[in-house]
């Protein structure tokens, strides 16, 4: 396995996926009853910036450097700030995991699973403020089969976040659509969110539609690209697919996105959007 998260991290698709992240959590929060957070790439939960993360320049250092108005973007940005300030490491980046975790309340629990072992080991150090909370745990084992055994859950609440490296694309694009499927099976008022790369538009609406169909449920669709979508460079945006989600999210994230979005193009073509997609529509392309 080639793929080093350590390299990414911090980048404009770490932002995007991070504030999505925060977004989906504060509103399941908005309801008193504890939910249940799994994810199933869960990866190291901090990288130091300064160990080669290339991108994080465009992406995080970039919107650390804005004026950022809206309250999604501003909290983000303090959470970032916490843990850089708490470390004494003014280049740390955190990771899904440490960000999830620090929104969780008494009621709340999560699961947080990583294949590789040196990775899941990492990721319980950096999670060292939350240990001794029984509700956080890290499984060391392949996500997409872990995934079942957590669902569903006893709260019957939760977010199941997929976060797939996309080494061989099609191929975890093709895993995180079943593990979709099977989440919803077990658990079908669960919300689940996946993110993927924008970089080849014909694939990408296939599986979109194919994932519209076969869940028949509501879906939203968010995107946020910084060179021309169909561009053959390398990473030209990042989406986040919805299942089930929450009320009203397509509205509140509406403005957020705009404004990262006006962060953080460098004027190569990029741009941002919100689809909403009915059950059993097929997505737009
Ligand atoms: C994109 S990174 C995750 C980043 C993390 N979600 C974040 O935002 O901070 C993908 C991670 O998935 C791990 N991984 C790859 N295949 C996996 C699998 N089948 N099950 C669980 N983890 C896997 C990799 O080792 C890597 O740490």
């Amino acid at each position: 396995m080639k793929y080093r998260h350590a390299y990414h991290a911090g980048n404009f698709a770490d932002v995007h996926k991070h504030v999505t992240l925060l977004a989906l959590l504060a509103a399941l929060k908005r309801k008193d009853k504890g939910f249940l957070y799994l994810e199933t790439h869960a990866g190291r939960g901090a990288y130091d910036l300064s160990d080669s993360a290339p991108e994080s320049a465009a992406g995080i250092t970039r919107l650390a450097g804005a004026d950022c108005v809206a309250e999604e973007l501003r909290h983000y940005l303090a959470r970032v700030g916490h843990l850089r300030r708490q470390r004494g490491a003014a280049r740390l980046y955190p990771g899904s995991p440490w960000l999830a975790a620090g929104e969780l309340r008494a009621q709340d629990r999560a699961v947080l699973i990583e294949r590789l072992p040196a990775q899941a080991r990492a990721l319980e150090k950096s999670l060292a403020e939350f240990s001794g909370q029984r509700r956080v745990r890290v499984d060391s084992g392949d996500g997409y089969e872990r995934l079942r055994a957590a669902l569903p859950p006893t709260e019957r609440r939760g977010l199941v976040f997929i976060d797939p490296p996309y080494e061989e694309s099609r191929l975890d694009l093709q895993r995180a659509q079943t593990a979709c499927l099977d989440a919803l099976r077990r658990f079908p008022t669960g919300v689940v969110a996946i993110w993927y790369p924008i970089k080849d538009e014909r694939t990408g609406a296939g599986w979109q539609a194919g994932l519209a169909r076969d869940t028949g449920r509501e879906m939203l669709l968010a995107e946020l690209w910084l060179y021309p979508r169909d561009s053959r460079v390398a990473l030209n945006g990042s989406g986040m697919l919805i299942v089930n989600p929450p009320y009203r999210m397509d509205e509140s994230m509406r403005s957020w996105l705009a404004e990262m979005h006006r962060h953080l193009d460098a004027g190569h073509g990029g741009g941002s959007a919100i689809h909403r997609v009915a059950p059993g529509r097929v997505a737009p392309g």
